[in-house]
């Protein structure tokens, strides 16, 4: 078997968690925490870290940290997980769609204006499968109408846009540590902000609401959204290992790229993309299938599962599904969709395996 994703975890996370449990601080309190926080923000760029249960709680923190509510609009890509618009559901506000960019996949910048409304309070782009967004240009719009900015960035730890780092850019930027994620805390999220207030506002809502400096005193209607030490413990080890884990999924994605330039000169797939001004961490490497690929995408997927081989399709656009459903049309969204396929990126694949696949690949395009 030949896993589309898999954590890389090691004696050093395991010395943490022990740690951590002989220590007794196995909840939301515990040196672990400030720690990860600390360092995780550095790592950015940015000045504080709010540690979170998952990465969709982050965006939800986000969201109501800075007043999100009924009757406001959101601006979101149509192709993202599905977290991105729930979160904005969560809040009573409506997710505004976006189409996404066909050379990196990312929200189409040069589309959004157009999505805004005097409704409209903030965009989220999403750092898509590891690529950066076109954040200047989002920046650009932001200023221009004074909309929030969250980066969702889920996907993307260490990602680079113009030299700077992702998680940088936003008014709040939000992390998941999911397993199949760069880094993992199990399940984990974390805000990035450069605001000091905005940050403590976080850590409030993080914590039921609970005023900092008077214990059960709750100001306002907040949520359990902390991260235990043991994750932070696990986070801690994983986050020294980063800039490795990213020189191995771009050592990867150069494998795929190289395996699979013959199918992309007779034009039967696209590769993953990576635009100059990127430096895409390729948190799944995605390749597009041409119609003179001989096998449809999910023909392709059921062949190469038969040979042992994890595969995932792109997300469908939120668009479509029975929450979010409307008439809209998002074309470029909706043909990546369908074309795309994300092909096994574990760092802890070899070249041999990756060659595995490669062959596969090649195998059907030429039945
Ligand atoms: C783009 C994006 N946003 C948000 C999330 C939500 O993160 P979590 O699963 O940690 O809640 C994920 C992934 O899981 C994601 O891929």
């Amino acid at each position: 078997m030949i896993p589309i994703a898999e954590p890389s975890l090691g004696n050093e996370e395991l010395n943490n968690i022990v740690d951590a449990v002989k220590s007794g601080w196995i909840s939301s309190k515990g040196k672990f925490i400030p720690e990860f926080e600390e360092r995780f923000a550095q790592y950015c760029g940015v000045k504080y870290g709010v540690a979170t249960s998952n990465g969709t709680a982050a965006l939800h923190l986000a969201l109501v940290a800075l007043g999100i509510g009924e009757g406001d609009e959101v601006i979101v890509p149509t192709l993202t997980f599905v977290a991105t618009a729930n979160v904005v559901k969560y809040t009573g506000a409506k997710p505004v769609f976006v189409d996404s960019h066909p050379d990196y996949w990312c929200i189409d910048p040069t589309k959004i204006e157009k999505a805004i409304t005097p409704r409209t309070k903030m965009i989220i782009p999403v750092h898509l499968y590891g690529h950066p967004c076109d954040m200047d240009a989002i920046l650009n719009i932001a200023h221009k109408h004074n909309l929030y900015v969250i980066e969702d960035a889920a996907e993307a730890h260490g990602a680079g846009y113009k030299g700077k780092k992702v998680g940088s850019f936003g008014d709040i930027a939000c992390f998941s540590f999911y397993g199949n994620k760069l880094i993992t805390t199990g399940e984990g999220g974390m805000c990035l902000t450069n605001d000091e207030e905005l940050a403590q506002r976080m850590r409030i809502l993080r914590d039921h609401g609970m005023n900092p400096n008077k214990r059960y005193w709750h100001e306002v209607v907040g949520f359990n959204y902390r991260m235990s030490n043991i994750q932070a413990a696990v986070g801690v080890a994983q986050l020294e290992k980063l800039d490795r884990f990213i020189e191995k999924k771009r050592e990867i994605a150069g494998w795929y790229s190289e395996g699979l330039k013959e199918l992309k000169e007779r034009e039967l797939i696209k590769l993953h993309p990576e635009i100059p001004w990127a430096r895409c961490v390729y948190w799944m490497y995605s390749i597009l299938i041409t119609d003179d690929f001989s096998l449809s995408r999910d023909g392709l997927m059921k062949e190469l599962d038969e040979k042992g081989i994890e595969t995932r399709p792109l997300f469908y656009p939120i668009h479509v599904m029975p929450p979010y459903k409307c008439n809209d049309k998002f074309p470029i969204a909706e043909e990546l969709s369908r074309r795309g396929i994300s092909l096994p990126s574990s760092v802890k694949l070899t070249r041999h395996d990756i060659e595995a696949v490669v062959q596969g690949v090649r195998r059907y395009s030429s039945q």
